[in-house]
């Protein structure tokens, strides 16, 4: 993979970064220096394959994208859905799979179904307004959170909470549960549409590689 120019990859840290690597390994791209738990260094170059690769912040994943300052990005589809930037998603990865659900006490049920004006916490308004008011057509009040959701309910703040489940645990430990399934989720490859031009051969090529190694025609 012999460019002039580096083909830079941003990687949501945490699990996503850990799984994107070990794909990456399976067709033969290794970034040794990034296995290094100690480094305080925020990027890591293959100088073989001419690949830099950094981590960062989910959420700001897309906006790296879109800006070009990187070519491609992992990042689960909630983000996506909810960043709403001008980027090509190009590959389900399969990993990372979880839901997008509408969460509270089994009280809650009911002023869902009557259609009630409740309060909904979520770390993701775009996409709780997008269910709330273009596909159920009921008035809400969102409330953005930055994180441990399920609290909302618990101490009063929202009747529900829109967010993600993975296991279920989180909900089953605080007497919470799943009343609504908003959508399916998983970890997806975005590309910044100037670069899908640019280094067509390069990011054709990664991509044919990705979906045979993840058997995807
Ligand atoms: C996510 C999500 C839920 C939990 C779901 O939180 O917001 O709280 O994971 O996983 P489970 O169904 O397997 O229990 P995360 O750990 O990312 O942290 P956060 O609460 O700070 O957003």
């Amino acid at each position: 993979m012999e460019g002039n120019r580096y083909l830079t990859f941003a990687l949501g840290k945490g699990r996503l970064a850990r799984q994107s690597l070990e794909l990456f390994e399976k067709i033969g791209i290794t970034c040794e220096e990034m296995k290094d738990k100690e480094t305080r260094k925020l990027i890591f170059v293959n100088e073989e394959e001419k690949m830099r690769f950094f981590l960062s912040k989910g959420p700001d994943v897309p906006t790296y994208v879109e800006y070009g300052a990187a070519d491609i990005g992992i990042v689960g589809e909630d983000t996506i859905l909810e960043e709403n930037r001008n980027i090509f998603e190009v590959l389900d990865l399969g990993f990372g799979r979880c839901r997008m659900c509408v969460c509270g006490p089994k009280e809650a049920r009911d002023l869902l179904k009557k259609r009630e004006w409740i309060r909904v916490a979520s770390k993701y308004p775009r996409i709780a307004k997008d269910y709330f008011y273009n596909k159920k057509h009921q008035t809400v009040e969102i409330i953005k959170l930055n994180g441990s959701i399920e609290l909302a309910p618990i101490v009063g703040l929202s009747e529900v909470i829109v967010d993600i489940v993975e296991t279920g645990s989180t909900l089953r430990e605080n007497g919470l549960e799943v009343l609504e399934e908003v959508c399916p989720l998983s970890a997806r490859m975005v590309v910044n549409p100037v670069s899908m031009k640019m280094e067509n051969e390069r990011i054709t090529r990664l991509l044919r590689m990705l979906k045979e190694e993840l058997s995807i025609r």
